[in-house]
C-alpha cells in the first residue's frame, strides 16, 4: 500500500464514522423528542390520547392540553350538527335528507351509547368519527376544569339531547344494538325530519356553543383555529363567525376565583 492509499482509506473511514455519529445524534435527538412527548401524554386521560388522531396539539401548557382537546371535540360536534341540520332543511332531494337523518340518529347514538354497543350503518365515516370523539368522557373532563356547576348542566343537557335524537320515536334505544337502518329510514317522515332539525338547532348547537364559550374567548379562537387547520372538511359551509364574543360566565368566574 502506498501512503496516499492509506490516506484515502483513512479519510473514507473517518467520513463514514462521522456520518454515523451525526446520524446517531439526530436519531437520538428525535427519540428524545418522541420520548418526552410520550412521557407527557400518559398523564392525560388515556382514552383521549388515542383520539388525538396522532396530530400533536400545539398548545404549550401540558396541564391544559386535555381541556383544549375536549373543547376541540365539542366544537367538532357543533360543526357536525350545523352541517347535518343544514342538509335536513335545505337539501334538494329527499334522499339526501334521509341520508342526513340516518346520520344524525346513528351519530347521536355513537356519541352516547356504551362503547360495547354495536351501531348500525358502520360504513358512515362521520358516525365512526363521532364515536371516536368520546364526547361523554370529554364532557366529564370539562366538568373537572369548570369552576362552577354550570358545566354540569351543559353536560347533562347535551347528553340528554343527544339521547333524545336516538330514542324519540321509540324505534331505537341507547342501550341496544341498532336495528337495521332500513327500518329507521322506512319510518322516516317530514315531521321526524323537523323534530331532528329542531333538536339540533335549538338544543345541540346552542349547548355545544355555550360549553365552548364557557372557557372563554381565547380558548375558543385557539380551538376553532385548530379545527380549521386539521379538520377543514368538517367545517360547516356557513360557519357562524362570532363577531362579538362577550366574556363568558366561565371567564368572569375564573377572574373572581383568581382575585
Ligand atoms: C310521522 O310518523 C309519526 C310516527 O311514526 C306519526 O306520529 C306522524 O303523524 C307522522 N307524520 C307525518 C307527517 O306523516
Amino acid at each position: 500500500m502506498t501512503i496516499s492509499m492509506h490516506f484515502w482509506l483513512m479519510t473514507a473511514f473517518l467520513l463514514t464514522a462521522l456520518v454515523g455519529v451525526v446520524d446517531g445524534l439526530t436519531l437520538n435527538r428525535r427519540s428524545i423528542l418522541l420520548g418526552s412527548a410520550s412521557a407527557i401524554l400518559p398523564s392525560i386521560h388515556p382514552s383521549l390520547v388515542q383520539e388525538a388522531n396522532a396530530i400533536p396539539l400545539p398548545f404549550e401548557k401540558k396541564d391544559r392540553r386535555q381541556l383544549e382537546l375536549c373543547l376541540v371535540n365539542v366544537l367538532r360536534v357543533q360543526y357536525w350538527a350545523m352541517k347535518v341540520a343544514d342538509i335536513l332543511k335545505n337539501a334538494p332531494t329527499d334522499d339526501q335528507k334521509k341520508k342526513a337523518y340516518l346520520e344524525v340518529r346513528l351519530g347521536a347514538k355513537a356519541m352516547v351509547a356504551d362503547k360495547k354497543i354495536k351501531i348500525g350503518g358502520g360504513s358512515l365515516l362521520s358516525v365512526i368519527t363521532l364515536r371516536g370523539l368520546q364526547i361523554k368522557d370529554c364532557l366529564d373532563d370539562l366538568k373537572y376544569y369548570a369552576k362552577n356547576k354550570k358545566m354540569d348542566q351543559y353536560r347533562d343537557d347535551l347528553i340528554e339531547s343527544l339521547a333524545s335524537l336516538v330514542e324519540f320515536d321509540g324505534l331505537e334505544t341507547t342501550q341496544d344494538p341498532s336495528p337495521r337502518s332500513t327500518l329507521t329510514l322506512g319510518m322516516y317522515n317530514e315531521s321526524k325530519n323537523i323534530y331532528v332539525q329542531r333538536m339540533l338547532t335549538e338544543r345541540i348547537i346552542p349547548l355545544t356553543d355555550q360549553t365552548v364559550n364557557y372557557f372563554g374567548k381565547d380558548q375558543r379562537i385557539k380551538c376553532e383555529g385548530y379545527v380549521e387547520q386539521f379538520y377543514p372538511r368538517e367545517l360547516p359551509a356557513k360557519k357562524i363567525i362570532q363577531e362579538q364574543v362577550k366574556p363568558t360566565e366561565g371567564e368572569e368566574i375564573n377572574k373572581q376565583v383568581e382575585q
